[in-house]
């Protein structure tokens, strides 16, 4: 994040999201951030120039851009999501002169601390209150055994200094979660490590760097072995500069599936959406649940599969949410719990305690702003268990009650803000500046579709 931004970022925006009639309209959402992340940086180490359309240009990625340029990549901005970065090829990183601040961007900070980690250059790594609280030793741990020297503050947090090692040595890494920023981590410092680097992942994460990776070039490979994927990548790769198109972000579209959904009379159609299957199970459970959502004209874009999706309003019901599901939807969590306060019967999730270490502890601050907005949740160690008002709307946050607390987490006030579209009261959110690092225009987007 820009200085301006955390400067931004300290004067609170809060704001009240009213009832509103059906929600119509198409529209696109912005580009998807986990492709961004990986299109700048990919770009940055190829040899040449490459052009990037539709890129997020939420905080985030911005983040991730100011930490390319800062390490010798030219980046520039030609039109609204289109960029062209001179890329300095893989092993030509320059030592940053100041500390990369990765703001609130946990995907910038660990795929950037991956590429570091295998360069002859020493960075220091600072963020927001927010990305300051998450673990990072789960990439500290590969990433040293590597060659990295990495001196994190207590519990393995930031701000944290890491010196790359020349070379590195490449190894074989079986994930201890299932996380795609630990999988991107170790295989972006393979790129400038000698040899094969391995990642071995017991349950599939979202596979954008392995498709990116392949695509400017890279020698890397995927095996199924006994279930598990076994991910193998080249180092001293030379990458070749790209166009990349970068899809809708599916992440973003949740909001709005879910808002069309319980909004009683709603019809949106929201173009160009990934549905990368890696991505796509909030889909597969908004369905199971009884929503009305159609894929049409089926395309890939960028070498990810997209889709225009058509939903309307639809009396929903709870289910028992799949835990074998939650990578393909982690960030999906909190909007699915709103929409399972407002369906028929009980919803039950688990296996989510990856959830507590996200932007915020996502189990605990969702049933706190669900429960304050009249839901009825449970929290439990590894999941939120609801009882929905079978499409009643909830009854929001009055005037005179306290706002809801959204704690630096976008996911949380875009939830909540959609909560209110479907309150007696409305709900009267703490801050709606978070919403900046992934949905630029979020609100605005809200309300031209017919929302207070
Ligand atoms: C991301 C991976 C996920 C996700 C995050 C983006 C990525 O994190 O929650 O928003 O771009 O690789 P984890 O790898 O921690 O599950």
């Amino acid at each position: 994040m820009s200085t301006a931004a955390a400067d931004s970022r300290e004067a609170m925006r809060p704001q009240r999201f009213c009832p509103t009639g059906p929600l119509a309209g198409s529209f696109r959402v912005p580009g998807d951030k986990s492709i961004s992340h990986r299109a700048i940086m990919l770009a940055a180490l190829a040899v040449g120039e490459s052009r990037i359309s539709g890129l997020l240009e939420g905080e985030d990625v911005l983040a991730t851009a100011a930490a390319m340029r800062a390490m010798g990549a030219g980046i520039t901005r030609t039109g609204a999501g289109e960029w062209q970065v001179h890329g300095v090829g893989a092993g030509g990183l320059l030592q940053p002169a100041t500390a990369l601040d990765m703001g609130n961007s946990g995907t910038s900070t660990r795929l950037l601390m991956g590429l570091v980690a295998s360069h002859a250059i020493t960075a220091s790594f600072t963020g927001d209150a927010s990305l300051s609280r998450r673990p990072m030793g789960r990439v500290i741990e590969p990433l040293s055994r590597m060659g990295a020297a990495i001196t994190a503050s207590p519990g393995g947090r930031l701000p944290l200094m890491l010196r790359g090692a020349t070379p590195a040595v490449p190894i074989a890494w079986r994930l201890p979660v299932a996380s795609a920023q630990v999988k991107s981590a170790v295989l972006l410092a393979g790129l400038n490590t000698p040899g094969i680097t391995t990642v071995i992942e017991p349950v599939p994460t979202r596979d954008h760097s392995e498709r990116m990776l392949a695509g400017f070039g890279a020698e890397l490979t995927v095996e199924l072995e006994r279930g598990e994927r076994i991910i193998r990548i080249r180092g001293e790769a030379e990458l070749r500069p790209q166009t990349v198109d970068v899809p809708g972000d599916p992440s973003s579209a949740a909001f709005f599936l879910v808002a069309a959904l319980i909004v009683p009379g709603s019809v949106l159609t929201i173009r160009n959406v990934g549905m990368n299957p890696t991505r796509a199970g909030l889909v597969t459970v908004l369905r199971a649940m009884g929503g009305d959502i159609a894929e049409l004209d089926r395309r890939e874009v960028g070498g990810e599969p997209v889709a225009d999706l058509l939903v309307r309003h639809s009396p929903l019901r709870g289910i028992a949410v799949d835990p074998a599901l939650a990578p393909s939807m982690i960030d999906e969590f909190p909007v699915l719990f709103l929409a399972a306060a407002l369906a028929e019967g009980r919803t039950t999730t688990s296996g989510l305690e990856e959830l507590r270490v996200k932007e915020s502890d996502r189990l605990a601050v969702m049933a706190a702003a669900l429960t304050a907005a009249g839901a009825r949740v449970t929290e439990k160690a590894d999941g939120l268990v609801i009882d929905g008002s079978g499409g009643e709307p909830l009854a929001g946050t009055g005037t005179g009650t306290a706002p809801i607390a959204t704690r630096l987490d976008h996911r949380i006030a875009m939830t909540m803000a959609v909560a209110g579209l479907a309150s007696r009261d409305g709900v009267e959110i703490d801050d709606t500046s978070p919403i900046a690092t992934s949905f630029p225009g979020f609100t605005a987007l809200l309300a031209g579709l017919g929302a207070a």
